[in-house]
């Protein structure tokens, strides 16, 4: 641990002014649930903003103020503050629904990245020093490292341009100023509005019901090439990482569960972090081997449909759906992917498949262990199995639509509606 700063002569130590403990806790409590609202705002955002690499970045950021918040919540627990989690401020609360509420992808990305982040990292740093070098280097490093992360993030919209959308990005000026005018109106450390400030509570914002994509690509609500025959390695190969490549879907799936969900415990959506990352990072996967085979993203098009019917469904169903139903089911495919490429002498798809497969274990166990929790949480009493059927059904029927490119179940033939899920098209993100 650094001790740079700190002398050991004690003619030389500076003024006492350090916090007392009790303050300290409350700090790092209220730093807990700040970092915690924006993973969970991140991941209800995720499906809202329209930029693909924006989408990427805010994987990379959403998962850092997870962390973040981890080491927050374990310090707290070495404290003795084990009620922590529980503890939270309704005044932050109001101004992460005001951060959330933003009217678009363009305003919130404004907003949080252009006016929250750089807040908050100010705010980070002078906590940092307020806290005790001697007795809790501890929670001084971690506020120190999330100011740092926090003017990371900032620096990063500060220079950002969507790569696959014309023009510039244009800031919405008029909600960043209604932003700022939130964090003037606030003292967070003692949480509460400043006299007469406080703004009417902001009604949680609603997850988008379709995702949204940038200018330049085509949307598909049809999966055409599961549909395809594909008869040589190569095209195999493409259909494989093209279907990576979509799992942003998945990850917006996820995104909004982690929104959708605040009545779970922290655990749940630090574990819900990880799989919403996992999945950003199988989609990166998905466009950089793309781009190593010689092909452009924008040539393809973009899903949508499996991300709009399982917005649909609620929070535990849809997880069930997702961890227990599609990933527990795509393991035998999976392994034949990895086994051609590995017959084929392809190093590179074959690392990919090996690592993507091993993520899909950790998520498959991610739902043995939250779903039955999910339910009891709910008072909800349906069984793990019956509620497994239950999202088998609605799969199978939206299967069954796509296979034959409708949208209307009633569409569907008798016999198709009888076919067994393992005969349907791979079109599992
Ligand atoms: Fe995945
Ligand atoms: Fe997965």
């Amino acid at each position: 641990m650094s001790t740079r700063g700190i002398s050991s002569r004690a003619s030389a130590l500076p003024d006492d002014h350090y916090r007392k403990l009790g303050d300290v806790v409350a700090l790092l409590t209220r730093a807990f649930q700040l970092e915690r609202g924006l993973v969970r705002m991140l991941g209800g955002w995720l499906p809202g903003v329209p930029y693909w690499d924006a989408k990427l970045a805010m994987g990379d950021h959403l998962w850092a103020h997870a962390q973040c918040a981890a080491r927050l919540l374990r310090r707290l627990h070495e404290l003795k503050e084990t009620a922590a989690e529980r503890q939270e401020c309704r005044a932050v609360d109001t101004l992460l629904g005001i951060l959330g509420s933003a009217p678009e992808g363009k305003g919130f990305l404004t907003g949080l990245y252009g006016v929250a982040m750089p807040r908050l990292s100010e705010l980070y740093s002078s906590w940092t020093k307020d806290v005790d070098p001697v007795m809790d280097p501890f929670s001084r490093s971690i506020l120190n490292d999330g100011s740092a992360e926090l003017a990371r993030q900032a620096a990063w919209f500060e220079g950002y341009q969507p790569i696959y959308s014309p023009g510039s990005l244009v800031r919405n000026r008029e909600w960043a100023a209604g932003i700022a005018a939130a964090f003037d109106a606030i003292d967070l450390p003692a949480g509460v509005w400043r006299s007469g400030a406080e703004p009417a509570a902001n009604d949680t914002f609603a997850c988008a019901a379709a995702p949204m994509r940038d200018e330049c690509f085509q949307t598909a609500q049809v999966n055409e090439m599961n549909r395809r025959t594909l008869a040589t390695f190569e095209e195999k190969r493409l259909a494989i990482f093209y279907n990576h490549s979509q799992e942003m879907q998945f990850a917006e799936s996820l995104g909004a569960i982690l929104h959708e969900t605040p009545e779970m415990p922290w655990a749940f959506h630090y574990d819900l972090a990880r799989h919403c990352v996992d999945e950003i990072r199988h989609t990166r996967m998905g466009c950089t081997r793309l781009e190593q085979l010689g092909q452009k993203l924008e040539d393809f098009p973009m899903l949508l449909q499996n991300y709009s019917l399982r917005a649909k469904l609620d929070p535990v169903e849809r997880f069930c759906m997702m961890t227990l139903v599609i990933e527990a089911s795509s393991f035998e495919k999976k392994r034949a992917g990895l086994k051609m490429f590995t017959e084929q002498g392809d190093e590179t798809s074959a690392r990919y498949e090996s690592f993507d497969i091993r993520d899909e274990m950790q998520h498959v166990n991610f739902g043995h262990t939250w779903v039955p929790i999910m339910l009891r949480v709910n008072q909800d009493p349906r069984s793990v199995s019956d509620l497994i059927q239950h999202c088998q059904d609605i799969l199978a029927d939206a299967l069954k639509n796509e296979r034959r490119g409708v949208t209307d179940t009633r569409l569907a033939s008798k016999e198709e509606q009888d076919l067994p899920l393992s005969t349907l098209p791979a079109s599992q993100y």
